[in-house]
């Protein structure tokens, strides 16, 4: 097969890093989870004590973040400066951190200029934010994943609700209509769908159906 790269774009709790895991494992290529990127920088100014609504403290920190991504038998697993932060990045802090940290010009140009060197090696499914309208304008083929909020926060709830944690489904929602709120309207690299994208809703769809959707598409464009 020839090398080929799949952008996969969308709000919170969409499906975008269930379905480019399974993706990426039935096409044999890497897969980049870049909101893990963003939620290790978020941890590691909440890990130095700083505040991350202080875009200044958290601009200068980015040279010291070493932020790596590497496969292992449970998974891919996120390493910030050499520790394996891969479950301490999932909660709902990190997330909010993440969202804030995001918004900054530093922390987007460091880790977008890391997730444009891994496609310019390999095949490979990204998932994010702005994956089709900025990192990887010329990919092969962009997905914008969608779902409404109530599904969304529902699917988070189910997650939360499986390793035993207990959440209210409405604070769960308001906290993903804030955080799409400030991923789509912030200036740089909002979240919104490329024009090439093909828009897939995926409320009343199961993850295979979606998969196999992905893999078709694909294939009629290689
Ligand atoms: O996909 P996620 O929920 O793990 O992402 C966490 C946050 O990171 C999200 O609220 C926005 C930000 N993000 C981004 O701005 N650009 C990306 N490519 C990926 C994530």
């Amino acid at each position: 097969m020839k090398k080929f790269s799949i952008a996969i774009d969308g709000p919170a709790g969409a499906g975008k890093s269930s379905i480019a895991k399974i993706l990426a494992n039935k096409l044999g290529c890497i897969y980049i989870d870049t909101g893990a990127m963003y939620r290790s920088v978020g941890l590691g100014a909440i890990k130095q004590g700083l505040n991350y609504q202080d875009e200044e403290a958290v601009s200068l920190l980015m040279p010291d973040l070493d932020i790596k991504l590497k496969m292992s038998e449970e998974g891919q697993q996120i390493f910030l400066n050499g520790h394996n932060v891969s479950t301490e990045i999932r909660n709902d802090e990190v997330a909010a951190a993440a969202s804030k940290v995001a918004t900054y010009t530093k922390v987007r140009e460091a880790l977008v200029e890391s997730q444009r060197t891994i496609q310019n090696e390999t095949s490979v499914v990204m998932d994010g934010r702005d994956i089709g309208t900025v990192v990887m304008p010329n990919a092969t083929l962009k997905i914008y994943l969608t779902a409404s909020v109530n599904e969304r926060a529902l699917r988070r709830f189910k997650e939360y609700e499986a390793k035993g944690i207990a959440v209210d489904l409405a604070v769960l929602t308001e906290e993903i209509v804030a955080r799409d709120k400030q991923d789509m309207e912030r200036k740089i690299s909002p979240l919104k769908k490329s024009d090439d994208a093909v828009e897939i809703d995926t409320t009343y769809m199961t993850i295979e159906e979606i998969v196999e959707r992905i893999i078709s598409l694909l294939n009629e464009r290689m």
